[in-house]
This record gives structure tokens, C-alpha cells and sequence, in this order.
């Protein structure tokens, strides 16, 4: 029997790609991701199944080629931080799959800012809204958020201004490792007024 690989693959670079999860990938017949992370892996030569129109089908394709092929789904950052492994662990059996983890986005942005996560409270509005979003902010000092295209941080910020969140430091953090990686370490008023976010995350601390 083939065992599913899931692999968290890091942000985007292959600075951050493990060297277990190269050797798994390099031995897999199947990558199956987005778009963003199959283009990293390129030069590997591998039959692809790219999510991003067809995150439906995964399930089935999966069940379909399992057996006859050895599939590596591929997820940004750490597997077991909001990835497809939720949803493929309902899916199949523990015997059936294997994880192997990567360096989460998580992780890289607390390291730029030079602050431990321990005590962050973690929240993902990548493609879910939060709608007690301001209370959250408001019970926990430091906050580490997925954002969404949806909902970026210019709009994150209005909304918590109008909830009266007060006193937070705001920073975003977009296109980690990438060459066109941005830092902006600002107030929520300041962050209100930016605009043209792409691929980020943000940290809410209170000052
Ligand atoms: C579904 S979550 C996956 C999180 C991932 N499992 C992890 O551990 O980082 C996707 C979100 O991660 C963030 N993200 C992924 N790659 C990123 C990057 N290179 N730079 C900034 N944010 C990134 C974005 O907020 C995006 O909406």
C-alpha cells in the first residue's frame, strides 16, 4: 500500500523547504497543490494536480490514484496549522497517510519581529470569517492572524477601530522569503489608510 504523504512545504522559498520533505517529494510519482507552491517545485519533473480550480476533486482523485501511485500533497507552511491535512485526516485511515512538517508562516513572522509565540492566540480568517474577530483582539495581547484576500488588513484595521480596539501595534507581513518580502510595522490608524495588500499575515500586539 502507498502511503499519502502530506507535506508542509514552508512559506514559498525553498530556503525553507526541509530536507526530509525534498526526499519525500523527489520519491512521490504526484505532487498535488496550488498553483504558488507547484511552481517552487518545477524542476522535479513530477506528474502535478494543481488545487487551485479543482480543490473539489481532491478527495476523489486522491481515492482514485492512491494505489497505484505515490501521492504527495503538498500544503503551505506547517501541515497542521489550516491545511487540506483536516480534511484528509477525516478522509482516510491514520494507517493510510503520513505527515511531514514544515516551517509555518507563523514561525518566520514572529522571528522577523524578534518575539517569541508561546503566548499568542492564533487566528485564521483565510477563507472563514471570525465574527467575534474585535472581542478576540480585545481578551489577547498578542494575535497572530491568516488573512484572506477577503479581508485585508487595511479593512482589518478599520473594522477594529470602529469596534474601539485601541492601543495595538499592527504589523504586516507579506510575501515571506520571498524576494519582494514586506515588513510595516505601524499603528492601526496608520494601517487603515494603506492599500494594495497581497499574501500576508498580520501580529496585533497591544503596545
Ligand atoms: C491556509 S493558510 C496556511 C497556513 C500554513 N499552513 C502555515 O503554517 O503557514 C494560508 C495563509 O497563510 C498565509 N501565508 C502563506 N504563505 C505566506 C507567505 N509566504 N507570506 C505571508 N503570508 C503567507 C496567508 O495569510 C494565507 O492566507
Amino acid at each position: 500500500m502507498n502511503k499519502i504523504y502530506i507535506i508542509g512545504v514552508g512559506p514559498g522559498t525553498e530556503d525553507y523547504l526541509l530536507p526530509i520533505a525534498r526526499k519525500q517529494i523527489e520519491n512521490s510519482d504526484c505532487l498535488i497543490s496550488s498553483g504558488r507552491i507547484l511552481a517552487m517545485l518545477k524542476y522535479c519533473k513530477k506528474e502535478e494536480f494543481v488545487l487551485d480550480e479543482h480543490f473539489d476533486e481532491v478527495i476523489p482523485y486522491i481515492q482514485a490514484h492512491k494505489d497505484e501511485k505515490k501521492l504527495a500533497v503538498l500544503v503551505s507552511g506547517d501541515a497542521g496549522l489550516y491545511s487540506l491535512l483536516e480534511k484528509l485526516s477525516k478522509e482516510f485511515k491514520k494507517e493510510e497517510y503520513e505527515v511531514i512538517p514544515g516551517i509555518s508562516t507563523l514561525q518566520i513572522a514572529f522571528s522577523k519581529i524578534g518575539e517569541s509565540w508561546q503566548d499568542a492566540k492564533i487566528i485564521s480568517l483565510h477563507g472563514r470569517p471570525v465574527n467575534n474577530l474585535s472581542e478576540e483582539i480585545k481578551a489577547h495581547p498578542k494575535v497572530f492572524l491568516f488573512t484572506d484576500a477577503a479581508f485585508p488588513p487595511q479593512e482589518i484595521a478599520e473594522y477594529l477601530l470602529k469596534e474601539a480596539v485601541e492601543n495595538r501595534r499592527a504589523v504586516v507581513l507579506e510575501n515571506l522569503t520571498y524576494l519582494n518580502e514586506r515588513i510595516i510595522d505601524t499603528d492601526l490608524v496608520n494601517l487603515s489608510k494603506m492599500r494594495g495588500f497581497g499574501l500576508c499575515v498580520m501580529i496585533i500586539r497591544r503596545f
